[in-house]
C-alpha cells in the first residue's frame, strides 16, 4: 500500500515537507489540518456555538469540501485565505478535542485513500487512528523555539506583522492541547520513524522520508 503518514505539532515544517514528498512520489496528498480548519470556518459562519460539540459534528457532515490544486472550496465558495488565519487554526484545535467531530470526519479521511496512486496523509493522528495501516509513519519533531523562529519569518516574509513572543506563547498552547486531548492526541505511533527537524533544511528531512521509504518498500 502506497501510503506515508506525516505527524507532528503545528509548525514543524509538515505541510511544506509532505506537498514535497507527494511531488517527488507523484501521489496525492490528505492535509487534514485544513478538515479540522473548515469545521472551524464552518463553526465560525454558520453561527453555530463552539462550546456546543452536537452542533459542531452535525454541522460538518453536511459539508461540500472540494480540494482543487491549491484552493479549497466549502460549499462553493474559495476559502484557502481564511483556512490559513491563526483564528482559524486556534479555533480548530479547540474543536479538534471534540470525539464525536473527530468521528465525522474519519470516513472523509479515509476515503482520500481510494483511486489514487499513493497518499501522503498530514496530520496529528494519521499514523495512531487514520491509517494505522500505513507501511512508512513519521514523526515530525522540532524544538519549539526553533518553531516559533521559522512561522515569524514566514509571516514577516510575507509582509505580515509578527511577534515572537506571542507566536512561541501561542505553539506552547496548541501544542498543549494537540498532545493533551483524551481522544487521537498527538503522538508517535509505537512504529513511527521520528525525525527531529531543528537543525535540518526542508530538502534534508524530505531526503530522510524518501529514503525510509525506499528502505520500507525493497
Ligand atoms: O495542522 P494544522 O495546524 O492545520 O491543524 C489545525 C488544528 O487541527 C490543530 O491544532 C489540531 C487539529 N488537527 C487534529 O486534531 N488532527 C489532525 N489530524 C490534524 C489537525
Amino acid at each position: 500500500m502506497n501510503l506515508i503518514t506525516i505527524d507532528g505539532p503545528s509548525a514543524s515544517g509538515k505541510g511544506t515537507i509532505s506537498a514535497l514528498v507527494a511531488k517527488k512520489l507523484g501521489w496525492a496528498i490528505l492535509d487534514s489540518g485544513a478538515l479540522y480548519r473548515i469545521s472551524a470556518y464552518a463553526v465560525q459562519t454558520k453561527g453555530i456555538n463552539p462550546e456546543d460539540e452536537g452542533a459542531v459534528a452535525a454541522v460538518v457532515s453536511d459539508l461540500d469540501i472540494q480540494f482543487k490544486t491549491s484552493e479549497v472550496f466549502v460549499d462553493g465558495v474559495e476559502v484557502s485565505d481564511i483556512l490559513r488565519l491563526e483564528s482559524t487554526g486556534k479555533m480548530a484545535s479547540k474543536i479538534a478535542t471534540y470525539p464525536t467531530l473527530r468521528q465525522a470526519l474519519l470516513d472523509r479521511q479515509r476515503n482520500f485513500i481510494h483511486g489514487v496512486a499513493g497518499l501522503v496523509a498530514d496530520g496529528r493522528d494519521m499514523g495512531t487512528v487514520v491509517f494505522p495501516q500505513a507501511p512508512l509513519k513519521i514523526f515530525l519533531v522540532a524544538d519549539v523555539n526553533e518553531r516559533a523562529n521559522r512561522r515569524y519569518k514566514q509571516l514577516v516574509d510575507k509582509g505580515i506583522e509578527a511577534n515572537f513572543d506571542e507566536i512561541l506563547v501561542d505553539l506552547k498552547r496548541r501544542d498543549e492541547q494537540d498532545m493533551n486531548r483524551a481522544v487521537a492526541p498527538l503522538k508517535p505511533a509505537e512504529d513511527a520513524v521520528v525525525i527531529d527537524s531543528s537543525y535540518m533544511g526542508i530538502q534534508e528531512v524530505v531526503e530522510a522520508i524518501l529514503g525510509a521509504w525506499a528502505d520500507c518498500i525493497k
